[in-house]
C-alpha cells in the first residue's frame, strides 16, 4: 500500500509485532460501514464518480457476505482490518477500490471504527445492567419483608430486610448505567474526516458521514480526533466501577452460601464439587465474577499507561488500545449475564436469615431508641443504658429479650414491660420507616419507584 519508496519488505518479526489483524478483525462491520459512508460522501461531493461509488458499495457488500460466511482470508501481511478490506476490495473491483482512500487516513479510520464499536458495547452494557436490575427487583419484591442481619465491619449491626439489601445493588447498577450513558453522550462526535491529523484539501462533508454512522456531529479538532481514545477509557472506567459492584455482590454470595452463614444456596448449575471432599459445593461462578473484576480494572490501568506519554497526534502505541477493551467488554458482559442467571436460580433460607438477624444484640439500638421515645432519656444516656443491658445479658449468656424485666430495671428503672414489644427483629425493621430505610413499607415503595426509574 505504501511500497513506493521501499526497497525491502518487512522483516518477519516486524510483521509479527506490527500486525493487528488477529484482533482488529472484530472491527470489520464498523470498518465497512465507515468506508460506505465515506464513499457516499465522496460521490456527493463529486470527489469520486457515482459509478465508482456504486462499485465500491457493491464490493463492500460482497466482502461483508464473505466475512459473515467465514470465507474471507485475513492476512497479517496486510497488517490490519483496514488494509485487508481495501486490498480485497481493489482485487475485486479494480480502480474504484483504489479511489476509496481519498481524503482519508487509517488514523481517522481506526478511531472511527473503534469508537463505533465501543459505542455499541456501551449500549449493550446498559441493556445487560437493566436486565440484572430486573432480576434483583423481582427478588427484592419477594423478600421485601424477609429479615436478615445487616452488617457493619462484617459484625452484626441492625436487622434489615433482604429486599432492602438487594435494592442497594439496584442503585449501584443504576449509577453504572448513568456512567455508560454519559460515556455514550461524550462519544457522539465522529473522528472521520480528520485525515492523518491535519484535515484534508478535498471538499468533504464530515456532517453527513457522522450522521450516517449514528454520530451526532464531527469532532471539532482533527488532531484530537486521531489522538483521542477517551471513549475507550470511559468504557473501561465505567466497566471497572461496575465490575467492583458485581464483585462486592459476588463476595456476599460467597459468604452467604457458606454453611456457617447458610443464608442462600447457589444454583447447582453455577457451582462445582471437590474431587477430594465429598461434601463440597463451591460457588465458582461467584468467585469468578469477583476475580474477573481484577482483569477489567487491569485493562483500564493498561490503556491509561499506554496513552500517558504519547505526543500528539497518532502513534503506533495506540494500536495497543484494542485487545484490552475487547477482553474487558467480553468479560464484563459475561459476568453481568452470569450474575443475573445465578440470582435467578438462588435459594433463600429465610428462617436461617431470620434467626441470624437477632444474634449479636442487633436490637440494642431499639432498646436505646425506646428509652429516648418513651422515657425522654437523652440518646447518649440511653446508649449507655442499653450497653449495660447488653453486658448483663452477655454475662448470663442470654439475648436482650430473654432478660427478665427486673434485671433490666435494675440497670435502669425507667424500663417497663412495653420494652419487649420493641425487641423483636420484626419490630426493629418495621420501625425504620425513614426515607430510604429498611421498613418493608419503604422497601416496597422503593421497588415500585425503581421499576419506574430503571425499567
Ligand atoms: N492498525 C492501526 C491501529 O490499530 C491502524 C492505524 C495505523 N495508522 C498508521 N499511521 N500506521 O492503530
Amino acid at each position: 500500500m505504501w511500497g513506493g519508496h521501499f526497497q525491502e519488505g518487512p522483516a518477519p518479526l516486524m510483521e509479527a509485532i506490527n500486525a493487528s489483524i488477529p484482533f482488529d478483525r472484530r472491527l470489520w462491520r464498523e470498518d465497512l460501514a465507515g468506508s460506505a459512508a465515506h464513499a457516499r460522501m465522496l460521490a456527493d461531493r463529486q470527489v469520486i464518480s457515482g459509478a465508482d461509488r456504486d462499485a465500491i458499495l457493491e464490493g463492500l457488500q460482497r466482502i461483508a457476505a464473505r466475512i459473515e460466511a467465514g470465507q474471507f482470508e485475513f492476512t497479517t501481511a496486510l497488517e490490519d482490518i483496514h488494509l485487508n478490506v481495501e486490498a480485497r476490495l481493489t482485487e475485486d473491483i479494480g480502480e474504484p477500490g483504489r479511489r476509496l482512500h481519498t481524503g482519508r487516513s487509517r488514523n481517522d479510520q481506526v478511531a472511527t471504527d473503534f469508537k463505533l464499536w465501543t459505542r455499541h458495547a456501551m449500549r449493550r452494557a446498559d441493556e445487560l445492567l437493566c436486565g440484572l436490575q430486573r432480576v434483583l427487583l423481582d427478588l427484592a419484591e419477594k423478600h421485601a419483608a424477609t429479615v436478615m442481619p445487616g452488617f457493619t465491619h462484617l459484625q452484626a449491626a441492625q436487622p434489615v430486610t433482604f429486599g432492602h439489601h438487594l435494592m442497594a445493588y439496584v442503585e449501584m447498577f443504576g449509577r453504572d448505567r448513568s456512567r455508560f450513558a454519559d460515556a455514550l453522550a461524550r462519544a457522539s462526535d465522529s473522528p472521520l474526516g480528520a485525515g492523518a491529523l491535519a484535515g484534508t484539501s478535498y471538499p468533504i462533508d464530515r456532517h453527513s458521514t457522522a450522521r450516517e454512522l449514528g454520530f451526532s456531529r464531527p469532532m471539532a479538532n482533527s488532531i484530537d480526533a486521531v489522538s483521542d481514545r477517551d471513549f475507550a477509557l470511559d468504557y473501561l472506567a465505567s466497566a471497572s466501577i461496575g465490575a467492583v459492584h458485581l464483585s462486592r455482590l459476588a463476595e456476599e454470595l460467597v459468604l452467604w452460601s457458606t454453611p456457617q452463614f447458610g443464608f442462600v444456596r447457589m444454583p447447582e448449575a453455577f457451582t462445582s464439587g471437590s474431587s477430594i471432599m465429598p461434601q463440597k459445593r463451591n460457588p465458582d461462578a461467584a468467585e469468578l465474577v469477583r476475580g474477573k473484576s481484577g482483569r477489567v480494572i487491569g485493562h483500564l490501568q493498561a490503556l491509561l499507561i499506554v496513552l500517558k506519554g504519547l505526543p500528539l497526534a497518532y502513534s503506533k502505541d495506540m494500536q495497543e488500545d484494542k485487545e484490552g477493551v475487547f477482553d474487558a467488554v467480553d468479560n464484563y458482559e459475561l459476568v453481568l449475564r452470569a450474575m443475573a442467571a445465578m440470582l435467578e436460580g438462588i435459594t433463600v433460607f429465610e428462617a436461617r436469615m431470620h434467626a441470624a438477624a437477632g444474634v449479636g444484640y442487633t436490637n440494642a439500638t431499639d432498646l436505646a431508641d425506646w428509652l429516648v421515645r418513651e422515657g425522654g432519656v437523652p440518646f447518649r444516656d440511653a446508649h449507655a443504658i442499653a450497653a449495660r443491658c447488653v453486658k448483663v445479658a452477655e454475662e448470663r449468656g442470654a439475648s436482650l429479650e430473654e432478660l427478665p424485666l427486673e434485671v433490666m430495671q435494675s440497670v435502669d428503672g425507667r424500663i417497663d414491660a412495653r420494652i419487649f414489644a420493641v425487641l423483636g427483629v420484626e419490630n426493629s425493621v418495621a420501625s425504620r420507616t425513614s426515607e430510604g430505610g429498611t421498613a418493608p413499607v419503604r422497601v416496597r415503595e422503593a421497588i415500585a419507584a425503581a421499576r419506574i426509574r430503571f425499567l
